[in-house]
């Protein structure tokens, strides 16, 4: 395990830096995550858990669970290469699900829609555009209606596929490109030319998407300060609105995870140096005028905020579309089952594209919140954006006062200098942005870190 001798002079807690224990124990991007999550006791109509919600801005985000290769750092919901007819039986029961959730939704509007996978420019040109061509009969929303994001990746970002997206609107395209060096790239089980890579940035330069994003990997095998200035200056050369950081978590499941066998960071087996090099890239990206909104996030200064249909996680529903997608009332958060193996994805995959119309208008797998999980949800939710943890929100929200339900881990944080408060809104300090990871994870429930436990020891 690694031992996190990086704290520098500021205090931290014994659990904090102790042993095992390092600030990279969990990416909070969503609460609960879906290892947490178990089989209702029963099924429940779609209609009932959408009936008393908000749904007059809600996101809509269609998982496409297929890429070229399984990078072996990926615990994501995906399959590699299909065989042709499983891409139209997978958009065929798409289209069977829209039709389900929307007769479910009655009346709803959408204002954000995603494409996520896996890869969907996985899908060649013509599904791309049938995939759009469903969603909007079926829930009458388009990318112009509702500001879109797709994910793609440096070997399926191509010319014809690009053209689909740019022709529907779409706002903003992220590329996963992880590292410019290749030896880096082969050492977490990720085959990539670097050439490829380039080509890929310049054809979505040309086309000009409003936003570009592009996902950078930090503490990769091999990975030194100088070869990561490489890739931060050659990411940089192609001016991309948004860069995210992500430090490398070798999971369990994982094809790098099997390798190493044990624990989030097992397999960074020389000096983890990933507070280091995030250091070094914070700096570089705000010396270049990126300003940053969270431990992974950096957005350039001059770039325009959407000012369409404004989406709030922590107000607006999501629907997921897809055999890997998640979908979330206020109580109730719900999807397919998850996996990370190849055999038990593929089962998955096959119930999906198999299933009745029918029983996509039933929810059975997922996690209900309590009042105690809702209000754990928007703490973590906020505290690791931006934005902050509005105190006045949390009391017009919850009818309780933040510090009466958080006081000891609050104060802790307070105490630690991890946070401050400013105008009534709890921020993250410089430091405290640097321990997000550990800050979310310390938040959990009990259950759920039991859940997400007992998940991975599966
Ligand atoms: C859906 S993938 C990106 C899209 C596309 N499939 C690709 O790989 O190019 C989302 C991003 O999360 C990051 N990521 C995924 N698993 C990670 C891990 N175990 N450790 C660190 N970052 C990870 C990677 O930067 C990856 O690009
Ligand atoms: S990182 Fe991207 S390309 Fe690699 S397996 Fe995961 S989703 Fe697919």
């Amino acid at each position: 395990m690694v031992r996190d001798t990086t704290s520098g002079s500021v205090t931290v807690p014994r659990r904090f830096v102790d042993g095992a224990d390092t600030r990279y124990q969990a990416y909070s991007y969503s609460y609960p995550h879906k290892t947490a999550y178990r089989d209702f006791p029963q099924p429940v109509p779609l209609k009932e858990l959408w009936k008393a919600e908000k749904r007059d801005a809600l996101f809509l985000y269609l998982h496409i669970p297929f890429c070229e290769m399984r990078c072996g750092f990926c615990n994501l919901f995906t399959t590699t290469n299909p065989e042709a007819s499983l891409e139209k039986q997978y958009l065929d029961a798409v289209e069977r699900q829209c039709h389900e959730v929307a007769e479910a939704l009655g009346n709803a509007s959408f204002a954000r829609m995603a494409l996520g996978g896996g890869t969907p420019t996985y899908l060649n040109a013509t599904d791309l555009d049938r995939l759009f061509d469903i969603v909007d009969r079926v829930f009458k929303t388009n990318p112009e209606q509702a500001p879109c994001s797709v994910e793609t990746s440096p070997y399926t970002a191509e010319t014809e596929k690009l053209s689909v997206l740019k022709e529907r609107g779409v706002e903003r395209l992220s590329i996963g490109i992880q590292s410019f060096i290749e030896s880096e790239v082969r050492a977490i089980g990720r085959s990539q030319d670097s050439n490829v890579v380039r080509r890929a940035l310049e054809r979505l330069k040309r086309f000009n998407f409003p936003t570009l994003n592009v996902d950078l990997m930090y503490g990769l095998p091999g990975q030194t300060f100088d070869t990561w200035m490489q890739t931060l200056s050659e990411t940089l050369s192609y001016e991309p609105e948004q860069v995210y950081l992500y430090p490398l978590y070798i999971r369990p499941l994982t094809g790098m995870g099997r390798q190493s066998s044990g624990g989030e960071t097992a397999g960074v087996e020389t000096a983890d140096i990933r507070l280091a090099l995030y250091r070094q890239a914070r700096t570089v990206l705000t010396d270049n005028g990126y300003q940053q909104s969270s431990m992974r996030m950096f957005e350039r200064r001059e770039r325009d905020s959407v000012s369409k249909p404004v989406y709030c996680c922590q107000d607006d529903g999501m629907i997921g579309i897809g055999c890997g997608a998640r979908s979330y009332t206020s109580a109730h958060h719900y999807s397919m089952r998850y996996a990370v193996g190849q055999k038990p994805i593929r089962d998955i995959l096959h119930d999906y594209v198999n299933a009745s119309s029918d029983s996509f208008s039933f929810a059975d797998y997922g996690f209900v919140l309590n009042d105690d999980e809702r209000k754990r949800r928007f703490v973590i939710q906020s505290l690791l954006q931006l934005d902050g943890l509005s105190f006045d929100e949390y009391y017009s929200r919850f009818n309780e006062a933040l510090f009466s339900d958080f006081s000891n881990e609050l104060n802790e944080l307070q105490n630690l200098k991890l946070v401050e408060t400013v105008d009534g809104r709890m921020y993250l300090t410089e430091n405290g942005l640097e321990w997000s990871d550990r800050i979310g994870f310390e938040l959990y429930s009990a259950d759920v870190k039991e859940k997400m436990d007992s998940y991975e020891n599966r």
